[in-house]
């Protein structure tokens, strides 16, 4: 079974109540109950987690890795300053697929850099809460493909 880790980063558990006009009134558990859906409706085994502290996050991604599962994360505002995160991801071998609710390129000229985008196979930003189900999907297909490909010849 794929297994994937949906990681969120700081401020993330406020949603719902965090500045509304940009982040709208979905709160986590309601994110976590649509992932979960989605999940199962693609067959996925889901682990579903937040923290406001970067360590735990770079735990979580070494864990991901080990297990071969995928990651989406939503690593909120250590997207933008987090070099740990980076080499997390990097180091994991895990693929990745970084998400945000908002459009970070039409808001403030600091949220247009993210750390980690080079080292994820892709960005989905600005769909809100359905960017988490884009993730998921994105996630699962390159998995699937990945697992197609034929193994690298040990010779
Ligand atoms: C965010 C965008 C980040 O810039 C911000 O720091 C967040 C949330 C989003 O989901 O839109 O915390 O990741």
């Amino acid at each position: 079974m794929i297994n994937v880790h949906v990681l969120n980063g700081p401020n993330l558990n406020l949603l719902g109540r965090r500045e509304p006009q940009i982040y709208g009134s979905t709160t986590l558990a309601d994110i976590e109950k649509l992932v979960r859906d989605k999940g199962e409706a693609l067959g996925l085994a889901i682990t579903f987690r937040q923290s406001n502290h970067e360590g735990h996050l770079v735990d979580w991604i070494q864990e991901a890795g080990a297990q071969g599962a995928g990651i989406v994360i939503n690593a909120g505002a250590y997207t933008h300053t987090s070099i740990a995160l980076r080499d997390a991801i990097a180091g994991s071998g895990a693929p990745t697929v970084e998400i945000h609710l908002s459009n970070v390129h039409a808001r403030e000229g600091f949220r247009h850099r993210s750390l980690i985008a080079p080292v994820s196979v892709g960005v989905i930003c600005g769909f809100g809460p359905t960017s988490y189900l884009l993730g998921l999907e994105a996630v699962h297909r390159v998995m699937v493909e990945r697992a197609r490909l034929p193994k690298p010849s040990q010779h």
